[in-house]
């Protein structure tokens, strides 16, 4: 495969936060080392601290030691990687200290450049701003938005529009990590690649869809941000919604970014809004108390943070009110301190309309596509089979087709790896466009607003197990049950 090389300045604002360590640094890194970014792109670093340019590298190592996959991280490799890096400390709230970074900008002249903002949204509009008062906004310049942007559909505007001020809207790339997922991107393969799925693909064949994103750890480091969000926010309103929207959308004329973006709009455009009494029965909410995960007994959340109605699972049945989709639901649901990761996407289909196998009492099973993003990315579809022998009747089992890639390729690339590089090279096919953010707050506030007038209690569930019996019960009402309750 031939790699062109491009000359970028990657700029990463909160350069210092848990996720430009965990996730952006190793990813860049990688980058640089598999030859996608040249010597003329520099990493600079921008955060609030005193820190020399030496202590900055140092910090990098330590930090790629500890977050690379074993035996990842490499010596030699490092001692070129760090020459790219540079460190500037900025406070967003004074716009000369903007200078600094001008200087080390203006060494090359392409002016290609990513602006990646890890911090809170409060601070986006501020940013642009500065860069913009310095000339530090080039025509070849992106800025990279992390999710969630603003903490409902007002606020959300408002930021954006901060933003779209100073970049024009095909500059931002609004990310959100879940695209970059092999599988997740395996998921427009899957359905618009293969004939087979295309006239299964709706309500006469389809009986229910369950998105569950499941987490061990709990809030970490990032209690003060998570407590303002909960998992509706942090999780549910952009991660979830980006997967439905991948299952229930139409095929679009083709990768062209807005045209994908387009599909998935008119999907977060049908979802049915929530009324109260919908929020009563197709919601639940919940946060962990103290109980045991991965073998350690682990506080409860409200051990930490107290007086908090913050949720950290929640469970919910969405309509799409579409006419592929007119009475398919889609029962989704995120929460942390579960009792293992686990992340999967169930496409159960209708049982076979009569059975003419005895099966010795046993039903047959209906057929369930299962997508399983973490911990290992796997496709099985689970298809009913004959058990071989002489018995009098025919005896059937279930039996799972494995549709997994063949792990022969290197190394694996990481989502922030795969989608740096799009910003890098332009495409904006895997991130969100203002109107798909818009409409997936405008479907999130109703519940918010619902679960802020306490139209559903906030249950309680013991750290280390599935979440609360309410989650159960709620996909239990219309006659079913979630996907690893009965495996
Ligand atoms: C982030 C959330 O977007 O996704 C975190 O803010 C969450 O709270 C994380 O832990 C999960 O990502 P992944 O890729 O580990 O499933």
């Amino acid at each position: 495969m031939n790699i062109i090389k491009r000359e970028c300045d990657i700029i990463i604002f909160g350069g210092h936060g848990d996720l430009a360590f965990r996730k952006l640094m190793p990813a860049v890194c990688h980058l640089y080392n598999d030859e996608y970014i040249d010597e003329k792109s520099r990493i600079i670093t921008i955060s609030r601290k005193s820190i020399s340019l030496k202590e900055h590298k140092k910090l990098v190592k330590e930090k790629l030691i500890e977050f690379l996959p074993k035996d990842e991280f490499d010596e030699e490799k490092f001692k070129n990687f760090e020459k790219q890096l540079e460190f500037c400390k900025i406070d967003f709230d004074d716009e000369s200290n903007y200078k600094n970074l001008k200087k080390i900008l203006d060494i090359y002249a392409h002016g290609d450049r990513v602006y990646y903002f890890s911090t809170s949204s409060d601070f986006y509009g501020k940013i642009c701003k500065s860069l913009h008062v310095n000339k530090l906004i080039t025509k070849n310049s992106r800025v990279v938005l992390e999710k969630p942007i603003g903490l409902n559909l007002q606020s959300s505007q408002a930021i954006n529009e901060e933003v779209l001020r100073y970049f024009k809207e095909e500059q931002i790339f609004r990310i959100d990590h879940y695209l970059g997922k092999d599988t997740v991107q395996n998921i427009l393969a899957l359905r618009f690649s293969n004939r087979i799925f295309m006239p299964l693909w709706d309500a006469s064949n389809i009986d229910h869809v369950q998105i569950t994103v499941a987490e061990s750890v709990g809030v970490e480091g990032r209690a003060g941000y998570y407590d303002e969000y909960g998992a509706l926010r942090d999780m549910i309103q952009n991660h979830l919604m980006q997967l439905l929207c991948l299952i229930a959308m139409e095929p679009p004329c083709s990768l062209q970014a807005n045209n994908v973006r387009d599909e998935k709009v008119k999907v977060l455009k049908s979802l049915r809004l929530m009324t109260s009494t919908d929020i009563e029965t197709k919601t639940v909410r919940a946060q962990y108390i103290k109980g045991q995960s991965e073998g350690e007994i682990v506080p409860g959340y409200s051990e930490n943070i107290e007086n908090s109605s913050t949720e950290t699972f929640a469970a919910l049945r969405v309509d799409i009110d579409n006419w592929r989709w007119n009475g398919v639901p889609f029962y989704i649901r995120s929460g942390k301190r579960m009792r293992r990761r686990n992340s999967e996407i169930v496409i159960q289909f209708k049982s076979v309309p009569y059975s003419i196998f005895h099966n010795n009492g046993a039903c047959i099973s209906e057929n369930k596509l299962v997508i399983t993003l973490q911990p290992n990315e796997s496709i099985q579809l689970e298809l009913m089979n004959k058990i071989p022998g002489l018995s009098e009747h025919m005896r059937l089992q279930k039996v799972a087709l494995e549709l997994n890639n063949p792990i022969n390729h290197k190394r694996k690339s990481s989502a922030y790896e795969r989608l740096l590089l799009d910003v890098i090279r332009d495409n904006a096919t895997l991130f969100m466009r203002l109107d798909e953010v818009e409409a997936a707050w405008k479907w999130a506030d109703k519940i918010i607003e619902g679960w802020s007038d306490n139209l559903t209690p906030l249950r309680t569930y013991t750290a280390g197990t599935d979440g609360p019996s309410a989650s159960i019960e709620l996909i239990a009402r219309d006659g079913r049950s979630w996907h690893d309750e009965c495996c």
